[in-house]
């Protein structure tokens, strides 16, 4: 076999909180992580004769090394002690770009599963988790996917009760954050409030959807410039008058998810923020 499709979810932050920063300039973080059923499709096709190069319909993408697909086949190759080989990667991207939803990281992630079956290495998810630590620090989070709380940089995961069955409405508004930037702005922050992980938690083990709903929370959003801030809360407050149990930015943002236990709650509110906001997604979780 020489060609493989793999499919790359989307991740939602339930929970993203920060407990300091660390000697090596990254941030020590504790996070619930949940992959959802939006995803993009990531085609891997061996020994086209590009080099390493990905392609995907997005003009702006960069298609050597600054592209995560293409530094994750890279460090692949390197992490099993081979020359790379040529390798064209198609990216069907349908998870928004810089989003918070890990859609750089989860094509990442799919390259290192597709190569471990195409190369036949047969590395263990951990060892590829591994590998995708050197990428980025959600590339191992979307190694392995599901429901994990996630700490450290974000690479030391444990397996976490799933999520119960739910409709999550995405929206992810005009804006863009630079990640980097968002970590200086908690930097400065006087620090206040904090999400219940450890609560969460335990309404995951008790698999009480309502619980989990009432405990999302990202630290991120106390930091944002306050016009961002007031529209992250403009589409929160609507997801909650229209029926989520809970909601929350993702990630670095800018897009925010609500949780629905009804469906025709979820579309309603679907329809409705579509007349605002052109990336808006009714997905479930996986
Ligand atoms: O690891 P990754 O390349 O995804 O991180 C992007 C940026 O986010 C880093 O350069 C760093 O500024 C910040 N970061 C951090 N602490 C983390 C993860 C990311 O400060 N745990």
């Amino acid at each position: 076999m020489t060609a493989c499709t793999v499919t790359a979810p989307a991740k939602i932050n339930l929970t993203l909180d920060i407990l300091g920063t660390r000697p090596d300039g990254y941030h020590e973080m504790k996070m619930v992580m949940q992959s959802v059923s939006l995803a993009d499709q990531v085609t891997l096709e061996l020994d086209v004769p590009v080099g390493v190069r990905a392609e995907s319909g997005l003009g702006y993408l960069p298609r050597d090394g600054k592209n995560l697909a293409v530094s994750a086949a890279l460090a692949f190759f390197q992490a099993v002690g081979r020359e790379p080989r040529d390798l064209r990667i198609v990216l069907e991207k349908n998870i928004p770009v810089c989003a918070g939803t890990a859609g750089g990281s989860s094509d990442a992630a799919a390259v290192l599963r597709g190569l471990n079956t195409l190369t036949g290495a047969g590395l263990s998810p951990e060892a590829l988790a591994e590998i995708g630590a050197k990428v980025g620090s959600d590339v191992p989070y979307c190694v392995l996917g599901g429901t994990q709380l996630a700490e450290g940089r974000g690479e030391v995961l444990t397996a976490m009760p799933p999520l119960p069955h739910c409709f999550i409405v995405l929206c992810k508004p005009g804006f863009n954050i630079s990640t980097p930037v968002l970590f200086k702005a908690w930097d400065q922050q006087r620090k206040r409030l904090r999400p219940d992980t450890g609560g969460l938690i335990a309404a995951l083990e008790a698999e009480n959807l309502t619980e989990v709903a009432r405990r999302v929370y990202n630290v991120f959003e106390a930091v944002l410039p306050p016009n961002q801030r007031r529209e992250i809360d403009r589409i929160k407050n609507g997801l909650i008058q229209m029926g989520a149990l809970g909601a929350a930015m993702t990630g670095s943002g800018p897009t925010v998810f609500g949780l629905f236990d009804r469906k025709e709650l979820a579309d309603e509110a679907v329809r409705a923020l579509r007349e605002q906001y052109s990336e808006v997604f009714l997905t479930h979780p996986v």
